[in-house]
């Protein structure tokens, strides 16, 4: 076995630590880890997690912010703090509280890829399995504010047939997509199916077959009859996909579809992480408190009805 997971493998039970890791990390960061999910999975699995001390982050900042949130009683460490996810920084708490000035009254659904001000000021959270369901959940309100994502924003708008008011920010990974890309890899493989992630542009959504959260993704290969499928996300998933159904032929879209500060994270990192405890992610307690309320808004709205 490779030293570095051996020295992994002996301070994770040293130090009684669990591994959680996002589908966008790279595959041997997957195979170390002791669950592998999209953002909605590792929340809920950063909230149940009781047999471990320390939870080892791997995905970006807010991802981590949201695990300390919801567990208070465990030390979150993250392998590179500067792993963190420009579309999380295009709202601050300030623009945010500004927004809501402008709009008296609406309440504010905010993707999960939010720092935890903005989750604080936010009536619910959401990520790109939910927010169909969670905006869904606010009833014939006037006016629904959406943060930061304008792309996953207009997705809901189309699925369920009414306006938001969107926020200008984007993933610019999952932006990058064009069309002519989407349709030149359709033509090398004219049998795939085309999955996209929400955070692409609508015209690229238009394009696809299915467009799905990276966990949807996952859990619809373990069923389909479908046996090859171009992927239009972060290039982390092909391993997961390709680990989930070895018999479906799995194609990506673009090899610039890659998150740069997703791949901060490697194996050298996490076994520093565990040796040092560094870095560790803290949240303050008041915004934790009012970012905890809108995150577990979320949960449970998620959790009704399957
Ligand atoms: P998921 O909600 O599919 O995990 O996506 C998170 C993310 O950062 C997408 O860019
Ligand atoms: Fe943020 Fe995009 Fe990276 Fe996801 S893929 S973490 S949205 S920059």
């Amino acid at each position: 076995m490779n030293e570095l997971v051996e020295k992994i493998n002996r301070l994770r039970r040293e130090r009684r630590a669990i591994i959680l890791a996002h589908t966008y990390q790279t595959g041997d960061i997957q195979d170390v880890a002791d669950f592998v999910g999209d953002s909605y999975g590792l929340s809920k699995k950063a909230a149940e997690v009781k047999d471990a001390d320390i939870i080892v982050f791997c995905g970006v900042r807010f991802m981590a912010e949201t695990a300390a949130v919801l567990n208070p009683g465990r030390t979150v460490i993250m392998p590179d703090e500067d792993a963190g996810c420009p579309m999380a920084d295009m709202i601050t708490g300030d623009q945010l509280r500004k927004f809501k000035a402008e709009h008296p009254g609406a309440p504010v659904v905010c993707y999960v890829n939010s720092t935890a001000e903005v989750k604080a000021e936010s009536t619910v959270c959401c990520t790109s399995s939910n927010a169909v369901k969670v905006v869904q959940s606010l009833g014939d309100v006037p006016e629904i504010l959406f943060v930061p994502d304008k792309y996953l924003g207009s997705f809901v708008e189309r699925k369920l047939g009414r306006k938001l008011v969107l926020w200008n920010g984007f993933c610019p990974t999952h932006a990058m997509i064009r069309t002519e890309t989407v349709l030149r890899v359709k033509a090398e493989h004219p049998q795939a199916k085309v999955m996209v992630h929400p955070e692409c542009v609508p015209e690229v959504q238009d394009l696809a077959d299915f467009v799905l959260s990276t966990g949807q993704m996952c859990d619809l290969v373990k069923t389909t009859e479908i046996r090859e499928f171009i992927i239009g996300t972060e290039d982390g998933i092909m391993h997961t996909l390709r680990r989930t159904a070895p018999h479906i032929a799995f194609h990506h879209l673009s090899p610039f579809l890659r998150c740069p500060n997703m791949k901060k994270t490697t194996l050298a990192k996490i076994a520093h992480a565990l040796e040092t405890l560094e870095t560790k992610i803290t949240v303050p307690a008041g915004i934790a408190e009012a970012s905890r309320r809108s995150i577990q808004a979320m949960l449970d709205i998620a959790g009704k009805g399957g």
